[in-house]
């Protein structure tokens, strides 16, 4: 292989050439960014930095909370508001962008995308996070994957695994059950694994259900590697490493960053004395030597167009904006004389704090913005100020006075950065009352008043059935400036949708009262009722669910219809017309339900969705594909994937409470097969088409007529559906001897066998 970029060769070295030392160092960081390089052999060092929106490469001082400086670069829409375009070809061209800064800056890894479920709305790092869903997370960050891969630069999918909040988050254990594990928390990671191979997987800092992710085998190796087919290289978060020696043969193979040496000669001790096998090391070695090879495949750079990736920016927030509320205010007319109230305006929020911190290229804002598109006078007065100065009573009377003057007023309210960043969690969901009394007086003064929101986690709406409007701009990132401006005027038609459930009250969150847990343990209590899964489950009633988001123009669904495709998924196919005036993009939802399952489910769970544009009047038939993986549940009894057979319910709608259309479809199950024991239930051995027949004979000659059983009792029990689910969970064996029940210990245990028999034979 020949060097592109300008440094010299890894292809011809061989972990055979390296020292015990020169692996061990080879398999953790020189400094804060960079690998080690093997001089004598010719073996580069490579640099991998943050990630995910945009490139975080310090020139200067290094750390991983964002305190530094970094070179400038363009921060695109942070993954709150990327995920709301539920589009994976939009999150792979910003990944294209991506992989060609951090190819022009000579960066071989780019620490990103983080696609860890929202579990509640308090986790502090939520904005670098696409959805409380696994399947928008895992869908997005593949596209996003695709996108910085194609460039040559490789990507990190983080945080393996289970790292759902902030607080005490280099220690505490997520103790979660197998199927939220599985169904919830991992299901995005294995999409985005075996869709887009990523070159790194960056394991967290918690432990799992006890276990240090660096140091877990069954997470890294079998489940990783072993089920999912991953073929790149395990890098620890940023100080991830409690033990490096059992850290190693557990799958982790490259220690970042640097730590003086001393796990390096840890490891040759542990080598050297037999507690590690050198052949766990010299697996860490060959990945390692893996990436620099890919990395140093990359063709030269050619350069960046900061102005072409700035618009690009402009393009994806527009796409991220959600419209959560339109009485028919906006868009503005061209001429309208607009006050515009809110430091925000003229100061953006437009990133989280932490190591995603990004210097931008260049910083709209939404004040000048609206200017520059607007006909009509806007004015502006502050009403806040981020830092706490001024005179609240006189900064109110200025934004009253200018909204009096004004015919629309659009409000830019917001949390404070300080309330949202890496390292720690929100302590509550409301806005910061000052500017909820600010509010409460422009409205006062002009009942045309959009309010425009900027924040990385989901805040509380208590004004919202009095303001017209409502614009969620999330964190927008650099450009966000101009896309406000752009969907306030119409220019853009507002398309995205909610990717977590905005809801009521903090306390009405499927998580709340076990977030974020005490003493080292966080008991993910809620199970699979995550998100919209459990407000769905207890029927609140929330601000505005997952999946909605509106439109300046309205979209009609047509009936859906279903048919197998020939790899055995289920494609969902239906007209969908844009029923207004202007063109516009709807976001088409699917959801399933089995309603008479036997294990527990959420009342729907989305399970594909397709982002369609439409011209005014245009009809489109939309195709979803549902994986017929992804109806599996995680089957505690075989430890695997198991579809359940029987008629399942897909919706199709806007949002996840706005379902237009349904089919439903009668799916064949996967077969369970377990030997009968004297322990199985008699619900098991009903079910079984051997043993079946002859039980359900014996029951209803047993129990049918009561024998045994005084008048009542018999009356009762005569009622077959009754004796049935009591008897159902009935250990078989147990019921062998009872007063009354002629069928022996024997008998059973010749069935049991003879089932068993025929079973093996199959
Ligand atoms: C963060 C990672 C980040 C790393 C390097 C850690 O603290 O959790 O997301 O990539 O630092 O900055």
């Amino acid at each position: 292989m020949t060097s592109t970029n300008n440094q010299p060769a890894a292809s011809d070295v061989s972990v055979a050439d390296l020292t015990l030392e020169e692996k061990a160092g080879l398999t953790s960081g020189a400094d804060f960014w960079t690998t080690k390089a093997v001089e004598r052999l010719g073996v580069p060092s490579v640099m991998m930095t943050d990630g995910p929106h945009g490139l975080r490469k310090q020139s200067g001082g290094s750390d991983h909370l964002g305190l530094a400086d970094s070179v400038p670069a363009t921060c695109f829409p942070p993954a709150v508001a990327l995920g709301s375009s539920f589009d994976p070809e939009l999150a792979e061209r910003v990944g294209v962008a991506l992989g060609v800064e951090s190819a022009v800056n000579d960066v071989a890894v780019i620490l990103g995308p983080g696609i860890n479920i929202k579990r509640s709305p308090l986790c502090g790092r939520n904005f670098e996070y696409f959805s409380e869903d696994p399947i928008v997370s895992g869908v997005l960050g593949a596209g996003l994957i695709r996108g910085i891969q194609s460039q040559g630069v490789g990507a990190s999918l983080k945080h393996f695994a289970a790292n759902n909040q902030e607080f005490d988050r280099m220690r505490a254990s997520s103790d979660i059950d197998p199927r939220p594990l599985r169904e919830i928390y991992l299901r995005g990671f294995e999409r985005a694994v075996t869709e887009a191979q990523p070159w790194t997987v960056m394991c967290s800092y918690n432990r799992i259900n006890g276990t240090y992710a660096s140091e877990d085998r069954w997470l890294l190796t079998d489940l990783l590697r072993g089920e999912w087919g991953f073929e790149g290289l395990v890098v620890s978060d940023w100080g991830a490493v409690s033990d490096r020696v059992a850290g190693l043969p557990a799958g982790l193979d490259l220690e970042m960053p640097a730590s003086a040496g001393r796990t390096d000669a840890q490891l040759v001790a542990a080598v050297r004395d037999g507690r590690l096998d050198e052949a766990a090391l010299d697996l860490a070695v060959e990945r390692v030597l893996d990436l620099l090879r890919k990395a140093q495949a990359r063709p030269v750079a050619e350069g960046m167009d900061v102005e072409a990736h700035h618009a690009l920016a402009r393009e994806v927030a527009g796409r991220s904006i959600v419209l959560l509320k339109n009485d028919g205010v906006l868009p503005l007319a061209r001429a309208a004389r607009v006050a515009v109230i809110g430091a925000f305006a003229e100061q953006p929020r437009y990133q989280g704090a932490g190591s995603s911190l990004i210097n931008p290229t260049r910083l709209d804002t939404a004040l000048t913005e609206l200017r520059a598109l607007s006909a009509g006078e806007v004015s502006y007065a502050a009403g806040f100020t981020l830092d706490g100065s001024g005179d609240p009573a006189a900064l109110t009377a200025e934004a009253v006075a200018t909204a009096q003057a004004a015919e629309v007023a659009v409000v830019f309210l917001g949390l404070p950065a300080s309330e949202e960043s890496e390292g720690y969690d929100r302590e509550h969901i409301d806005l910061p009352p000052a500017q909820l009394a600010l509010l409460d007086a422009v409205l006062a003064a002009n009942p045309a008043t959009v309010v425009v929101l900027s924040n990385g986690g989901a805040v509380a709406l208590p004004f919202r059935d009095r303001v017209p409007a409502i614009v969620e701009g999330w964190l927008l990132g650099q450009a966000g400036g101009g896309a406000t401006a752009d969907v306030l005027c119409g220019v853009v038609n507002p398309s995205a949708k909610l990717t977590e459930t905005i809801p009521l009250r903090l306390a009405d969150s499927p998580s709340y009262g076990s977030f974020p847990g005490e003493f080292g343990h966080v008991r993910y209590g809620e199970g699979l009722l995550v998100g919209y899964r459990g407000y769905d489950a207890r029927g609140l009633e929330v601000a505005y669910p997952f999946g909605h988001g509106l439109s300046y123009t309205t979209f009609g669904y047509g009936a859906a219809s279903a048919s197998p495709t020939p790899d055995g998924d289920l494609q969902i196919e239906l007209d969908v017309t844009n029923t207004g005036a202007v063109a516009g993009r709807e976001i088409v939802q699917v959801y399933s339900s089995l309603a008479a399952s036997m294990v527990q489910r959420a009342p729907r769970e989305l399970k594909a969705f397709a982002s369609v544009a439409l011209e005014a009047g245009e009809t489109r038939r939309v195709s979803l594909t549902v994986r017929r993986k992804d109806l599996a549940y995680w089957d505690l009894r075989v430890d695997r994937w198991i579809v359940e057979g029987g008629e399942y319910l897909f919706e199709v709608g806007a949002s996840s409470r706005d379902l237009r259309a349904s089919v439903a479809v009668t799916i064949d199950g996967d077969p369970v097969v377990r030997p009968l024991t004297m322990e199985s239930s008699v619900t098991d051995l009903l079910a079984d088409p051997v043993a079946g027949p002859v039980v359900r004979q014996a029951m209803t000659a047993v129990f049918g007529g009561g024998i045994g059983m005084d008048a009542a009792g018999a009356s009762m029990m005569a009622n077959d559906e009754a004796m049935m689910k009591m008897m159902a969970s009935f250990p078989i064996g147990r019921l062998a001897g009872f007063p009354g029940v002629s069928v022996t210990f024997d008998d059973i245990e010749a069935l049991i066998a003879k089932a068993n028999q025929e079973h093996a034979a199959e």
